[in-house]
């Protein structure tokens, strides 16, 4: 049975939740999974393919997940590996949140050039100002971002089941193209 490993960065658990339903998703359709926060000394070797996800913060993943694709490049190079943001950005905004997703990718592909995912994803994320210091939730409360739970879980489990598919057929013949998707 094939290994996939889902690894996720995550500051307050959304996007924690949102790694383990891809992987439950990945479960049903034959795989076998392990889902771990993002770490660069994960041992790669045992994996056949690998979802990453992050959630943007300042039109940025965090520097767990980046550095794990920078770190694990050599390794990424020869899996299918399928990446994945979540963001509020997007809720108002969904070409700018597109934008800001490829810009992500791009960037980490400047940085890992022989890395190229079979898909990419945008989701949107969950969001409390509360979890704020005072001074930036008066800023944030201007801004006007978006508040609370906005993840779509069909969009989310729907894109787990399209890797799966994606990754059964790279493993039956080893080829790789980008595509990219909006919730
Ligand atoms: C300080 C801060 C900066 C953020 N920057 C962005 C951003 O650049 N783009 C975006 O779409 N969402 C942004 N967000 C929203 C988070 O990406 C979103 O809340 C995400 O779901 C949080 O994931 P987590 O619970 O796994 O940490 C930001 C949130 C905070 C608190």
């Amino acid at each position: 049975m094939p290994r996939i490993l889902v690894t996720y960065a995550s500051r307050f658990g959304s996007t924690r939740d949102v790694a383990a339903a891809i992987a439950e998703e990945l479960t049903s359709a034959g795989f076998d999974v392990d889902v771990l926060y993002a770490n660069p000394e994960l041992d790669l070797s045992k994996y056949d393919g690998i979802v990453i996800g992050s959630p943007a913060y300042g039109q940025n993943w965090l520097p767990r997940a980046s550095l794990f694709v920078i770190g694990n490049a050599e390794r990424l190079a020869n899996l299918p590996v399928a990446m994945f943001t979540t963001g509020m950005l997007g809720v108002k905004n969904p070409k700018m949140a597109l934008r800001e997703h490829n810009e992500i990718i791009s960037t980490l592909s400047e940085f890992a050039p022989a890395v190229s995912p079979v898909s990419t994803a945008l989701f949107h994320g969950s969001f409390d100002r509360k979890n704020l210091p005072i001074c930036l939730r008066i800023m944030d409360r201007i801004a006007g971002t978006p508040q609370g739970d906005q993840r779509n879980w069909d969009a989310i489990r729907s894109w787990g089941r399209k890797v799966g598919d994606l990754f059964t057929s790279h493993l039956r013949h080893p080829s790789s193209g980008l595509d990219s998707k909006e919730e």
